[in-house]
């Protein structure tokens, strides 16, 4: 079944497939230690963010779904997602000056600071890093890109092709829009879906906070679709090929 763009009304839905399945991403346990002890906050702003995601004036960012049944007649509903930063859009629209959205921040300033499920170090150090990760190994590229926020399937509809054809939904997209590529930090469960998908791996870097032993490690990936190539012809011209 193809992917297909997630709308508010999916907002339980996708809460509740996210709170299910990230905590399989180290980052997850990392960011939000104790969300067994505070599930109401975890629910709470996790919602919150996924309202943002979800909403279309929002539209820096948007989210497809993909949706199954557990057995041929049940009925189906939301097993997979995807978050992807399409601000290249605004970005071509309002030139250089556009001041991306930023859903963490707005969040934050709804209360998300007092959230009691996260560690807010951990949680403020993993942001600042991907800030870094993302100017050092994708924003060389300029604007003209996409970037792979959140990725994530159910556990028991894993290994069926849902973040796959999410994905390869974006790949089309970034070909269609004549993007230069589509970007992700992988996880270590990612990491092996974007290589088969023929992502290839920029870097690795680290989450830390300074003076502690745990760290988080993720790879830097880029999907660079192969649009166009110089052909030489007989007579010396140049011309370009789609591939
Ligand atoms: C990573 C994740 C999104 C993959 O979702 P999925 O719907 O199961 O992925 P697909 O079925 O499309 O997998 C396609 C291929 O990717 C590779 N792959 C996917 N998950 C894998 C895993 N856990 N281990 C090894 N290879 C894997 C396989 O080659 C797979 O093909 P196969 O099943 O025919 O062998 C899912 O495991 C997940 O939600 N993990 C937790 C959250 C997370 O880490 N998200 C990634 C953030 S960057």
């Amino acid at each position: 079944m193809k992917p297909r763009l997630g709308v508010p009304s999916d907002l339980e839905a996708v809460t509740s497939a996210v709170i299910r399945t990230m905590p399989l991403d180290p980052q997850w346990d990392y960011r939000f230690p104790y969300r067994h002890q505070y599930p109401a906050d975890h629910y709470k702003f996790t919602r919150m963010l996924f309202e943002y995601f979800l909403d279309p004036s929002f539209d820096d960012w948007l989210v497809m779904v993909a949706e199954d049944s557990l057995a041929p007649g049940d009925s189906i509903s939301v097993v997979s997602f995807g978050v992807f930063d399409i601000s290249y859009v605004n970005k071509r629209r309002h030139g250089p000056g556009y001041k991306p959205q930023d859903p963490v921040t707005e969040v934050e300033n709804r209360g998300g600071k007092t959230r009691r499920d996260a560690n807010h170090k951990h949680f403020n150090e993993f942001w600042k890093g991907q800030i870094r990760a993302y100017k050092k190994y994708f924003a060389p590229l300029g604007p003209e890109q996409m970037h792979l926020q959140i990725l994530g399937t159910l556990p028991e509809f894993q290994r069926r092709g849902h973040a796959s054809s999410i994905c390869r939904w974006a790949m089309d997209h970034v070909l269609r829009k004549s993007l230069k590529d589509m970007s992700v930090m992988a996880s270590p469960m990612g990491y092996n879906l974007y290589t088969v998908l023929g992502f290839e791996r920029v870097g690795t870097f680290y989450i830390q906070v300074p003076g502690e032993d745990e760290r988080l490690v993720l790879q830097a990936m880029m999907y660079k679709p192969k649009i166009w190539e110089t052909k030489t012809t007989e007579d010396g011209d140049g011309a370009c090929v789609m591939l």
